[in-house]
């Protein structure tokens, strides 16, 4: 199974996906890592697990529609079985979707429906929540949403600051999204 990552951030998401792959619980490849970011910190770690990365930003392009087009083409070029969103923050469009139905995974850092966005850490601490988590979910069109595939809870303690907090969830989904892809390709590689 062919695995993309998309990315447009930090990547320890990415890293987590590519060791899990290098220890075998993963049964496919990560065979390529996109992100619209140039700079991104991501293509460094690419470079470092010899994954084959590819850049380049919506900005390059007369509009929306074009730059999804390029990205669509890239994936299906690479024939790749499994998209996973991993710190991507843009909208799929529904070249993509189309392109790829039940096929394209995200990962966030609350429970969903709750906060979603780009800040669902921060904005779940200072809504005073007790309990938070991690989701991951197939994508729809819309932002942070679509069917949910696993959630994962955290109590927050009476001492807790928006670091620890950051630091347990990133955890969370360094454990929790290479098991979830695992099963998932585990299942289609069952049904090929
Ligand atoms: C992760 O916490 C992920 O859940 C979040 O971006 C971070 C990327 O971290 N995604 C979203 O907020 C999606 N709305 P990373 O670049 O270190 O993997």
């Amino acid at each position: 199974m062919r695995i993309a990552i998309l990315a447009s951030g930090n990547g320890s998401n990415f890293e987590a996906i590519v060791q899990a792959v290098e220890r075998g619980e993963i049964q496919g490849e990560v065979t390529l890592l996109f992100s619209d970011k140039k700079e991104a910190n991501v293509l460094k770690r690419a470079a470092k697990y010899q994954v084959p990365a590819y850049s380049f930003a919506p900005k390059q392009f007369d509009s929306k529609e074009k730059y999804e087009a390029a990205l669509c083409e890239l994936l299906v070029k690479q024939q790749i079985d499994l998209i996973v969103l991993a710190g991507y923050m843009r909208i799929i469009g529904s070249q993509l979707l189309q392109a790829f139905p039940q096929q394209i995974i995200n990962i966030h850092p609350s429970l969903l429906p709750s906060f979603p966005g780009l800040h669902g850490i921060k904005d779940a601490f200072e809504y005073g929540v007790k309990v938070t988590g991690i989701t991951i979910h197939f994508i729809d069109d819309g932002i942070d949403t679509g069917p949910i595939i696993a959630q994962k809870t955290i109590d927050l303690d009476p001492d807790e600051t928006l670091q620890t907090l950051e630091e347990k969830i990133h955890q969370l989904e360094h454990q929790w999204y290479p098991k979830v892809i695992a099963n998932i390709v585990r299942r289609r590689s069952n049904q090929i």
